[in-house]
């Protein structure tokens, strides 16, 4: 029999509604996946202002859902169980989509199942033609987060290290915000960095030496340093070269730290995930460096490593075939591990998720 089922998503920045439908066995098919972007509302302040994310989720949620099923061809009764993201993120964000989610849920009559953000993310790859076998490896880089998971089965995500400071996507979005680009950062100094020499300026690469933590602070105070020295306004070729150099530095030190892990876990499947995944650059040397050393890398599309609701569903399938639904007095959390052994290590500033 199929399964459809219905997912929110509203942790950011973004509003996304989205529907899979599934069999017994075997990976979701997708349906529909709509993403409201607030990325207009939210540059004029060069970065996401809360309190308007949340108002912005209030206003587009409900529309949304029904473009979800009117473009999946659905009707509510077709539904079998709705999703939400439960966390980490915003806390307002969150809780918008969560009483939106348990509001359908009980005037539906549908089963609720709470979702952990980053649960998504590692799960958006299954939304592919092309999937790995467990076990494997998962780099996670996105605007809160940049971290390391064993993948040994669904929802089995063994953290192996993260960022000690800022994540991936922040060192791209500050340092965007130092050279007076949009927001959000990532996607200006990729589109800059094709046209650059990643040669020119020398950008630290912190942490190398240890484990399998990152720290990109450091590179953020070199950045400032580097563009202070430099005569203003930056022309064309100088901005061009100084994004190719920065953004080498970041995808640089990830490759690296994946191929430890790799090595240390004994694993040859890689699977690149969250908003950051999406940088052409990363995307491309992950690709060379994983046809040079014969190992497989699963790169999901960029619509579902920036953040989506299908993503959403797509970490529900789990709970719904194992019956483990929520009851409707669930609450949205801001911080939310992933793997609950996973200790915090040294200071987090996690804005975003
Ligand atoms: O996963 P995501 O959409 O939201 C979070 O869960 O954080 O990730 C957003 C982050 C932002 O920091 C953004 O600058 C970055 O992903 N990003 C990129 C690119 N597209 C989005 N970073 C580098 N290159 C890109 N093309
Ligand atoms: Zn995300």
């Amino acid at each position: 029999m199929t399964t459809y089922l219905l997912a929110l998503e509203s942790s950011c920045d973004e509003t996304a509604a989205s529907v899979i439908s599934f069999e017994q066995e075997g990976p979701p098919t997708l349906r529909s996946s709509l993403v409201a972007s607030q990325v207009e509302i939210h540059a004029r302040y060069g970065g996401v202002v809360p309190e308007i994310a949340s108002r912005a989720h209030l206003e587009v949620a409900l529309p949304l859902i029904q473009d979800a099923l009117l473009e999946a061809g659905l009707q509510r009764k077709d539904l079998s169980a709705i999703a939400v993201t439960r966390g980490p993120g915003l806390i307002g964000a969150l809780l918008v989509g969560l009483q939106i989610a348990k509001s359908i849920a009980f005037a539906w009559k549908l089963p609720l199942i709470g979702v952990n953000h980053l649960a998504g993310h590692l799960e958006a790859v299954f939304l592919e033609a092309s999937y790995p076998s467990f076990p494997f490896l998962a780099l996670l880089v996105s605007g809160g987060h940049t971290t390391i998971y064993r993948v040994d089965g669904h929802e089995q995500y063994k953290h192996l290290g993260s960022t000690r400071d800022d994540a991936a996507g922040e060192a791209f979005d500050k340092a965007a915000k130092m050279l007076g680009l949009g927001y959000p950062g990532g996607v200006y100094i990729d589109r800059l960095a094709q046209q650059g020499d990643a040669r020119r300026f020398s950008f630290p690469r912190a942490m190398l030496k240890q484990g399998l933590d990152f720290s990109f602070s450091g590179l953020k105070t070199a950045c400032r340093t580097e563009l202070a020295s430099l005569e203003q306004p930056l022309d064309d070729q100088t901005l061009a070269d100084f994004c190719a150099s920065y953004q080498e530095a970041i995808v640089d030190v990830l490759w690296q730290k994946v191929e430890r892990a790799l090595e240390q876990e004994g694993l040859d499947q890689l699977v690149l995930t969250g908003g950051v995944a999406a940088n052409s650059r990363l995307r491309a040397f992950f690709q060379q460096r994983c046809d040079e050393t014969q190992r497989k890398l699963f790169l999901p599309s960029k619509r579902f490593c920036t953040d989506n609701a299908a993503m959403i569903a797509a970490a529900a399938v789990t709970p719904f075939r194992q019956g483990r639904f929520e009851s409707l007095d669930l609450n949205a959390t801001g911080k939310l591990p992933l793997d609950p052994n996973a200790l915090p290590r040294g200071p987090r500033r996690r804005k975003k998720n």
